[in-house]
């Protein structure tokens, strides 16, 4: 990574375009995504579990592509569009992924349970019609320690049809 001038501060001024709105912020060069959406934002769907790339509960998208937030530097991030499992529905309504979430009881704890939800809605995107094989496999670096995947597959297999 560049050099980057912290100043006298060691705060670094980003702007970062979460669901849709941007946000100026003065951060420490170290924070990470999943850092900034959960602290500065206030964005706490978004869960941090491992901190390390291994557990998936971090996934958000950017730029329409899952990713997991506590392996990218907030000021890496640049004008980069990023959305949060809070910027998926629509008002009051739930995506289709979320509200089959419910329907299937496809959560217990509910920790691993926004970044699954960010990786099956990806899934949906680019797949419209998925198989399990398909949905194993966007769910594959997720780990549930609840063991909801059965409940996973059959949720996005039923919100794929809606
Ligand atoms: S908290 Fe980011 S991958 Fe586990
Ligand atoms: S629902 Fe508890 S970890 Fe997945």
């Amino acid at each position: 990574m560049a050099n980057v001038n912290t100043g006298e501060t060691g705060l670094v001024p980003i702007s970062l375009s979460v669901n849709g709105q941007t946000h100026c912020l003065q951060v420490e060069s170290r924070i990470t995504l999943a850092e900034t959406l959960r602290g500065p934002l206030h964005l706490t769907g978004t869960k941090i579990a491992c901190n390390r790339g291994a557990c998936s509960a971090c996934t958000v998208w950017l730029v329409g592509l899952p990713i997991a937030s506590c392996m990218i530097l907030a000021l890496e991030v640049g004008e980069r569009e990023v959305t949060t499992i809070e910027g998926l529905a629509s008002g009051d309504v739930l995506h289709r992924v979320q509200q089959a979430f419910i329907d299937h009881d496809a959560m217990q704890c509910g920790f691993c349970t926004p970044g699954m939800v960010m990786s099956c809605a990806a899934l949906l995107e680019c797949k419209a019609n998925p198989d399990e094989d398909d949905i194993r496999e966007a769910i594959s670096g997720h780990i549930c320690r609840c063991g909801t995947y059965p409940h996973v597959i059959a949720a996005v297999l039923d919100a794929a049809t809606k």
